[in-house]
């Protein structure tokens, strides 16, 4: 259904990627793509319908209602400091450990967090993100919340602190859980085996954790206390001291965390 709304996205990395092609799908109007770099805001507007790329953040005359800041989180304080919009202009950013108030310069603001990893290089399907969401005023709070409705299946409020908890967990659930297959690949590729050989034994681990709970789904070497397995794989990483020293932290919080149990 067509939106009048009009939307600007400040940054044009990994979700703006697909998050404006999304809303755009929608019926909202994806008024213009900023990036410091207009090669990256070009390569982004070219694939929206009437988009223009700039790189500058002087948005004083724009048409744009909707402002989305999806900067790398150390940078939407500056980028906020900068923005020139008009007073009624709602600002949001997508981070998950910034809090609200960085956009405290600007009356309506808010946050939209899309708890997924997004690639440029994978397609994502946003019906199944959950997405949290935070605003100023109940003006904010309205058209950040339609918004929300129009793209994500499942959205509901949280407090810049608790989001912050979440994307904690999410950093150890997603970031570390693909740091360790990036290590496993390593591993397999130096040795002439297919990584894709792993992917049943992870896909049953993710599905066992959730099933029955990761508390009562370890195993491994560690939780059996298996010390003569633990010693030849450690001996395995003697030419790779920072691994093995990960290798042996995690088997000791393993060990110290089923005491606890
Ligand atoms: N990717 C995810 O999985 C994910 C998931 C949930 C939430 N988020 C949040 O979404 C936000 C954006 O993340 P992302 O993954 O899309 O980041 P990204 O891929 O690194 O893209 C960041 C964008 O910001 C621009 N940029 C970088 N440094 C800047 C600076 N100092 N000042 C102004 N612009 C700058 C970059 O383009 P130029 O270099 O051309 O300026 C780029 O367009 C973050 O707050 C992140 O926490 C990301």
């Amino acid at each position: 259904m067509p939106n009048e709304t009009s939307i600007t996205f400040i940054g044009s990395g990994n979700l703006a990627w697909h998050l404006a092609p999304a809303l755009e799908k929608t019926g909202y109007g994806i008024n213009a793509i900023y990036s410091r770099d207009l090669t990256n805001a070009a390569a982004l507007a070219k694939r929206l319908k009437n988009c223009i790329a700039v790189d500058h953040l002087d948005f004083s005359s724009s048409p744009s209602s909707i402002f989305i800041v999806a900067v790398p989180d150390k940078a939407i304080g500056t980028v906020a400091k900068q923005l020139k919009l008009n007073k009624d202009a709602i600002v949001v950013h997508t981070s998950g450990t910034t809090a609200m108030e960085v956009l405290g310069s600007f009356k309506n603001r808010g946050v939209l967090y899309p708890l997924q990893t997004f690639s440029k290089n994978k397609k994502i399907d946003f019906s199944s993100v959950p997405l949290f969401i935070e605003a100023s005023n109940d003006y904010s709070k309205t058209i950040i919340a339609t918004l929300a409705q129009s793209v994500f299946e499942k959205h509901c409020y949280l407090s810049s602190e608790k989001r912050s908890q979440l994307h904690l967990a999410a950093v150890f659930s997603c970031n570390f859980n693909n740091h360790m297959l990036h290590m496993a690949k390593n591993i397999a590729d130096s040795n002439d085996i297919p990584f894709q050989l792993l992917a049943p034994l992870v896909q049953e681990t993710i599905d066992k954790a959730f099933d029955i709970g990761p508390e009562n789904a370890q195993t491994g070497p560690a939780i059996r206390l298996d010390h003569t397995t633990m010693d030849a794989h450690k001996a395995m990483l003697e030419d790779n001291p920072e691994l093995k020293e990960i290798y042996i932290t995690l088997s000791h919080h393993i060990i110290n965390q089923n005491k606890a149990q």
